[in-house]
């Protein structure tokens, strides 16, 4: 059995880092921090206004910034941004932030999570899908260097995905402070 400082999701828009993140985080009893929330929450702008003003550039900026924070602390869940991994530093700070967990989720799915989606600023386009696809395509990678689980969110629900997770970290020999025996809820 390992300690891990902190359980770190990563993966595409649309994977479920936010929703699962949370439930998985209630099932562990640790808290759950989103990172694009708290840019948000310490900017007092949200992520599109961000976007807007400071360009990508800027973003990624405060984004890197937060990253660094958060894996100071712990031990917590946290859901990163989907592009995260894009700079080296960042995914350096993720691999020695905790146990990093690469959230799959297959481009049609994805498509059907974000159709009502408004605020991201990387989907107000019409080519959603190319977008997209490219996207993953360019991060895969990333997301494989960092990552010590994939774990493909498939059509099951936030629940049993957290319930899975949750499972999947008791076979890895991974624990946390506060963590109960696998399989019990909270
Ligand atoms: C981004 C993903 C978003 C947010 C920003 C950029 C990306 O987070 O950080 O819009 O580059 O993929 P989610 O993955 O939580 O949607």
């Amino acid at each position: 059995m390992s300690s891990a400082s902190n359980l770190i999701l990563v993966g595409p828009m649309g994977s479920g880092k936010s929703s699962i993140g949370r439930r998985l985080a209630q099932r562990l009893g640790l808290p759950f921090v989103d990172a694009d929330q708290e840019i948000e929450r310490i900017t007092g702008a949200r992520i599109a206004l961000i976007f807007e003003l400071e360009g990508e550039v800027g973003f990624r900026a405060r984004e890197h910034e937060v990253l660094a924070q958060l894996c100071r602390e712990g031990p917590q869940v946290i859901a990163t941004g989907g592009g995260a991994v894009l700079r080296e530093d960042n995914r350096r700070l993720l691999r020695e932030g905790g146990f990093v967990i690469h959230l799959h989720v297959d481009l049609d799915q994805q498509l059907r999570r974000l159709a009502r989606d408004h605020a991201r600023p990387l989907l107000q386009r019409p080519d959603r899908r190319e977008a997209l696809q490219r996207i993953g395509e360019e991060r895969a990678p990333l997301y494989a260097e960092v990552a010590d689980l994939r774990y493909d969110t498939g059509s099951g629900n936030v629940r049993q995905a957290a319930a899975q997770l949750a499972e999947l970290l008791h076979e890895h020999g991974i624990l946390f402070p506060e963590t109960p025996p696998a399989g019990i809820s909270p």
